[in-house]
C-alpha cells in the first residue's frame, strides 16, 4: 500500500516543484526588471544632481565674481569722497562754518564705514571664489599684539572700557599669515569694543595641544543669548538689541573672520552669557603646513 501511494503522489510533488519554480522564476525575472527600473531611475537622478550642482557652482562663481567688480568699482570714487572731505575738514579752502564742518564730518565717517563695507565684501567674493592668497611668515607674537594695540588707541573713545593686551607668555614665534590673523584679532576686538558700554576687554594667547595657539578676546559686555551662537557667524546676521540700533555695521566680519581662520588651519569659537560677556577664541596652527 506504502508503496503505491508514494508513487502516485510523486509526479504530484514534482509538478508542484516545477510550478513554484516557474513562479519563482517568473518573479525573479519581474524583481529584476523592477530594479533595472530603479537603477535608471537612480541614475537619472544622479545626472539632475550633477547637472544642478554645476549650476549652482556656476551661480556662485558668478556671484562671487559681481561681488568682486562691483566692490572694486565703489572703491576709487570711495576715495574720492573721502580724500575731499578730508580736504575740507582740513580747511584747504578756508574755513568751514561750525555746521558745515557738522556735515563734512557726517560725509567723511560715512564713507569710511561704506569703505570697510566694501573691503569686507571684496574679501569674501574672495574667499569664496578661492581667490585668498595666504601668504605665511615668522613672527613674533609681540610685534602682533603692539601693532593692534597701536591701532586701536586712537579709537578707544569710551573711557569706561579698558582695552588691555596680556603680555604672550612661552608662546613660539610663529608662522602663518599674520595680516589674516590681525584681520580676524581685529574684527573680535572691534565687536567687544562695540558691544561692552563698561568694563574691559581682554586679548590673551596660549598654547594648546602643543602645537596649537588661541587666542581669546573677552569682554564685559552685553552678552549673545545661546540661540544665536551658531547664527552670528553667518553672513549678514546680526543680533537685535537696544546697542545694536545705534551702531552700524553689516554682519560681515565674524563669518569673514571665520572663513580666514578655516584658511588658516583652524576655527573659531564663541562663549556668552547675556549680561555677563563674550569670549571671541580663535585655535590656529602655530606652523601653517606648506598646502
Ligand atoms: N563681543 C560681542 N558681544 C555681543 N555681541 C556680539 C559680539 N560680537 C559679535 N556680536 C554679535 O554678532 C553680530 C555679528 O558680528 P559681525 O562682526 O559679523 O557683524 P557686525 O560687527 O555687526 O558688522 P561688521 O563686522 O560687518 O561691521 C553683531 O552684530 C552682534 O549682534
Ligand atoms: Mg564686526
Amino acid at each position: 500500500m506504502d508503496v503505491v501511494n508514494r508513487t502516485t503522489e510523486e509526479p504530484r510533488d514534482l509538478a508542484a516543484a516545477l510550478a513554484a519554480l516557474a513562479a519563482s522564476r517568473g518573479e525573479s525575472r519581474a524583481l529584476r526588471a523592477e530594479l533595472e527600473e530603479t537603477n535608471h531611475g537612480v541614475l537619472a537622478l544622479y545626472s539632475e544632481l550633477e547637472l544642478q550642482a554645476e549650476q549652482l557652482r556656476e551661480a556662485t562663481e558668478l556671484k562671487s565674481r559681481f561681488l568682486a567688480y562691483m566692490s572694486h568699482e565703489f572703491r576709487t570714487p570711495i576715495g574720492s569722497i573721502r580724500s575731499i572731505a578730508r580736504l575740507l575738514l582740513d580747511h584747504v579752502d578756508g574755513p568751514l562754518t561750525p555746521e558745515q564742518e557738522r556735515q563734512v564730518g557726517f560725509i567723511q565717517q560715512t564713507s569710511a564705514e561704506f569703505a570697510e563695507m566694501v573691503d569686507d565684501l571684496l574679501d569674501l567674493a574672495k574667499v569664496e571664489a578661492g581667490r585668498v592668497e595666504i601668504s605665511p611668515g615668522w613672527f613674533e607674537m609681540v610685534d602682533l599684539f603692539s601693532a593692534l594695540r597701536g591701532m586701536f588707541k586712537p579709537v578707544l573713545t569710551n573711557a569706561e572700557v579698558h582695552l588691555v593686551f596680556e603680555e604672550p607668555q612661552d608662546i613660539p614665534k610663529l608662522y602663518t599669515d599674520d595680516r589674516k590673523l590681525s584681520q580676524i584679532l581685529r574684527n573680535f576686538v572691534s565687536n567687544a569694543l562695540k558691544f561692552t558700554p563698561r568694563g574691559e576687554v581682554r586679548v590673551s594667547v596660549e598654547r594648546v595641544d602643543g602645537d596649537r595657539v588661541r587666542f581669546c578676546v573677552r569682554d564685559t559686555g552685553i552678552g549673545i543669548a545661546p540661540e544665536f551662537h551658531a547664527s552670528i557667524f553667518e553672513d549678514y546676521s546680526q543680533v537685535q538689541s537696544s546697542l545694536q540700533k545705534r551702531l552700524r555695521g553689516t554682519g560681515l566680519g565674524l563669518s569673514l573672520s571665520k572663513r580666514l581662520a578655516e584658511l588658516l588651519g583652524g576655527g573659531v569659537a564663541v562663549a556668552s552669557e547675556p549680561g555677563k560677556g563674550s569670549v571671541f577664541s580663535l585655535t590656529i596652527p602655530a606652523q601653517l603646513d606648506a598646502p
